[in-house]
């Protein structure tokens, strides 16, 4: 194996950059020539890919996004676009793949190893969705981001004694709700795995209020949606002024945390040497402060459970 090639597919997550410079680098530490394919799967499929030295990943560890760009191929879901991106990383003389991304892009992956292409998959995704792994690159600092946001949309619902529905991302998955409430100090979190009525949400901001507190919190995930009809379902109910944020692609930009940062940095040295032992067709993960690697099927076919402990702890907090 002489040639390793390296994308960034899917929705970005800040990390993905530390992650690439530390598939690089390991790699060309390790003797390697290293390619960087641009825009995901369909930068594949149309061959933009450029050989990658130490210094093309220079000062990136602490940027956001993803400097080999992204995309959400459809192309590549179809039998003829996986064809053409074996064609082309054949054309290349290219060995191995590694695909950074969330579980979109490891199906991607899945595709490719089973076609017999070598390939190794580091998660990255802000959603933290993926079951067999307690993190993926980018989750930490997503909901700092939140946590940030929470701090600032408290303060206004303080001064004009308002309830706030604050909309985080995550697909179908409450994991950036139920942590960034939790760690924001919010009153409800509404998440797709659970069902919360109105009325559980009406009950925590009447408590509040009997008790003197002016804001109200809600966390809403994306996956649970509509959240103008809550916020008005909640007025009908309160008659409190409720206001809606919609915090966005904010939660997906933004310098790396620490903890985003040495995870990335692990998971790519681990992909490297995943390689040199001639293994593939394995994902990345992280387990307590362990790095792991398993069989990218059984990875793909665990699902994903919200931590109870966790909703359970979030909910007596917010009497
Ligand atoms: O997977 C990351 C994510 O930000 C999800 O939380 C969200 O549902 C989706 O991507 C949004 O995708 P797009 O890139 O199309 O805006």
């Amino acid at each position: 194996m002489k040639k390793i090639a390296v994308l960034t597919s899917g929705g970005d997550a800040p990390g993905m950059n530390a992650a690439l410079r530390a598939v690089v680098r390991v790699g060309i530490y390790n003797g390697f020539e290293m390619y960087g394919v641009k825009r995901g799967y369909q930068g594949l499929i149309e061959g933009d890919i450029e050989q990658m030295d130490v210094a093309s990943v220079g000062d990136i560890i602490h940027r956001g996004g993803t400097k080999l760009r992204t995309a959400r191929s459809e192309e590549f879901r179809t039998e003829k676009g996986v064809k053409k991106a074996l064609d082309v990383l054949h054309m290349f003389n290219i060995d191995a793949l590694v695909v950074i991304g969330g579980d979109g892009s490891f199906r991607g992956a899945k595709e490719l190893s089973k076609s017999g292409f070598p390939t190794v998959g580091i998660p990255a995704t802000i959603d933290n969705d993926l079951a067999y792994t307690d993190y993926t690159i980018g989750f930490d600092t997503a909901i700092n981001t939140v946590i940030s946001a929470i701090s600032k949309v408290r303060d206004t619902s303080t001064s004009h004694e308002r309830a706030s529905i604050i909309e985080v991302m995550g697909r179908n998955c409450g994991e950036i709700a139920l942590y960034s409430g939790l760690a924001g100090g919010a009153e409800s979190i509404i998440i797709p795995e659970l069902e919360t009525s109105v009325d559980d949400v009406c009950r925590k901001l009447i408590q509040g209020r009997n008790r003197g507190k002016l804001h109200n919190i809600i966390l809403l995930a994306e996956g649970v949606g509509k959240p103008y009809e809550w916020a008005e379902k909640i007025k009908e109910k309160t008659d409190v002024e409720v206001r809606v944020s919609v915090i966005g692609y904010l939660q997906r930009g933004g310098n790396p945390t620490a903890f985003d940062r040495v995870l990335a940095s692990r998971m790519g040295a681990h992909a490297i040497s995943l390689l040199m032992e001639n293994k593939s067709g394995r994902v990345l993960g992280v387990e307590g402060r362990k790095i792991i690697d398993l069989d990218i099927d059984e990875a793909l076919s665990m699902k994903k459970f919200i931590d109870m402990d966790l909703v359970k702890i979030a909910d007596e907090l917010s009497i």
